[in-house]
């Protein structure tokens, strides 16, 4: 009768344990527009390989082409990352740029993505096609089949007051798809993400969207009041979490605490090997600072296989 006395107080401390230790949350790896440090970024080839590399989501920002289709790219314009003045050398607009949304999807499918950095995958490769969102979503959901894993996507909303004047109504747009692909509620394997507050805002309250949503912060000053105790409490009533830029965090390592005590997830870009910040020796060191001393939830980063070995390797 003692042994069992015993046993029940044993079990009832692990109950009571168990209750006040809050689980020891998992770090999540956000490909950044792929595996974009070793491939031109937002490829199928970029997000296959982050895909393999162990990301726990890919990244494809957003832009809308002139016939409606959602396709994934960083830039409004073209002519950063494609061999579009080449290709359609007359089709600049006045300020002597080439604009996603002044080309149907056939014409940009006639463009090469290449590398935008000039040290990493060579320039003058012209392997690579823009995906459309709902490629890059049939690849992901390809390989979480054939591999048995299941990597998230992340998409985000970029722009989204340019292309809603331009007449479309890019959440939406965004919406039918994730829809058609089954990302539904709140437990669906992704996270939408956006700059603008307002967007967000339309996505949960007006559009009813009960999707992760994920706020972004810049480091401009002009998003300064999301990170005030009032612009994290708006933010928790309507996001999951926030993508802070990483040096708001250097600056105020206090961030992630406030958020967490909102119930935030914390989710700062964008960490990358090649483009260190001065004070850390390594990528090693700046990601094990902020996942151990920071304690972020998870993170962009252009180097998924980095990322991984140093979440693994955390104690
Ligand atoms: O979306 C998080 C991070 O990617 C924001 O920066 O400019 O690379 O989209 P950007
Ligand atoms: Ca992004």
């Amino acid at each position: 009768m003692k042994h069992l006395g015993n046993k029940i107080a044993f079990y009832a401390l692990i109950a009571v344990v168990a209750i006040n230790t809050p689980a020891i949350a998992e770090k999540v790896i956000i490909a950044h527009r792929g595996a974009s440090g070793y491939l031109p970024e937002h490829t199928l080839p970029a997000y296959a390989m982050a895909h393999a590399l162990g990301a726990d989501y890919l990244e494809p920002d957003l832009a809308v082409s002139k016939d409606g289709v959602l396709v994934c790219l960083h830039d409004m314009t073209l002519e950063s990352i494609t061999n579009v003045k080449d290709v359609f050398p007359d089709r600049a607009r006045e300020d002597g740029k080439w604009y996603v949304v002044d080309f149907t999807l056939a014409e940009l499918k006639r463009l090469r993505v290449v590398e935008r950095s000039p040290n990493r995958f060579p320039k003058d490769a012209q392997l690579f096609q823009i995906p459309t969102l709902e490629e890059m979503i049939q690849l992901t959901q390809g390989l979480n089949r054939s591999t048995g894993r299941d990597v998230g996507i992340y998409p985000e909303l970029k722009d989204p007051m340019f292309y809603e004047k331009a007449g479309f109504p890019f959440a939406e747009m965004l919406l039918e798809i994730l829809d058609k692909y089954g990302y539904r509620g709140p437990e669906a394997n992704l996270y939408i993400q956006c700059f603008v507050p307002a967007t967000l805002l339309r996505l949960r309250n007006e559009l009813g969207v009960s999707l992760p949503l994920i706020q972004l912060i810049s480091d401009h000053a002009a998003q300064n009041a999301l990170v005030t105790e009032e612009g994290l409490d708006k933010i928790a009533a309507y996001a999951q979490g926030i993508g802070p830029h990483k040096n708001r965090i250097e600056d105020d390592p206090m961030l992630v605490e406030r958020a967490h005590a909102r119930g935030l997830l914390v989710h700062p870009y964008t960490f990358r090997a090649d483009m260190l910040p001065r004070k850390y020796e390594s990528i090693e060191m700046e990601l094990r600072t902020f996942l151990k001393e920071f304690d972020i939830d998870g993170g962009f980063t252009d180097h998924t296989d980095v990322m991984k070995r140093v979440i693994d390797a955390l104690d």
